[in-house]
């Protein structure tokens, strides 16, 4: 049996043409803006992975073949935490995404495990989240990179730099955070030089709060 690795991701917003000008994704064309990430997608997922998309799959999703066509030469076991993209007028799942074949049905949130720990995950950011006071982690999409998480959470959204159009795994998606609090833990014991350190690891990732998309 070959070993499993479970990856996350968010707000492909795949054919969204307004998506070219809204962020700064480095395509003129949706078309390669599309194929582009679905080169990354599977230069990274095994056929027998698995993957939590946490919404905003694509756009246009009255164009049935194209987006089953997209789903289907996405490696993986995928599974979808619904986006304000991926719902029809009155909030349903939209019927061509509720077509698809995901693991299990979508849902507008979903806690799991990963790496031992408890995970929420949800399309928008929380303040709070389940066991958040115990140690658990929470990722979200929707701000593409303009919300900067609290605790133990984070932004796993494409546009974010570490992102950067790729499904990552729960242990890269998370080494800042426990860095950062491991810096916190030694600067309060005094560590300076070891604080230093670590500072001079970090990424330089500063995004600003801004409007919703
Ligand atoms: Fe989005």
């Amino acid at each position: 049996m070959s070993f499993v690795n479970k990856h996350y991701i968010s707000d492909t917003h795949f054919g969204h043409q307004r998506m070219l000008d809204m962020q700064p994704r480095p395509f003129t064309d949706i078309h390669d803006h599309d194929e582009w990430m679905v080169t990354c997608w599977n230069d990274v997922v095994g056929r027998d992975d698995i993957v939590f998309h946490l919404g905003d799959f694509a756009a246009r999703l009255h164009e049935t073949d194209r987006i089953r066509s997209l789903f289907s030469r996405l490696n993986g076991r995928k599974y979808l935490v619904i986006g304000n993209h991926d719902v029809d007028k009155k909030g349903a799942l939209h019927p061509t995404l509720a077509a698809l074949a995901w693991e299990s049905r979508p849902e507008h949130g979903l806690r799991t495990k990963d790496g031992g720990h408890d995970l929420w995950l949800s399309h928008y950011a929380a303040r709070t989240w389940p066991s958040s006071h115990h140690g658990s982690f929470h990722f979200y999409g929707h701000s593409h990179g303009r919300l900067p998480g609290v605790g133990r959470s984070r932004d796993v959204g494409v546009d974010v730099p570490d992102v950067d159009f790729t499904p990552r795994t729960f242990a890269y998606l998370t080494r800042g955070i426990l860095e950062t609090e491991n810096l916190k833990m030694r600067a309060t014991r005094g560590d300076v030089d070891a604080a230093l350190a670590i500072l001079d690891r970090a990424p330089d990732v500063e995004p600003d709060p801004g409007d919703e998309l």
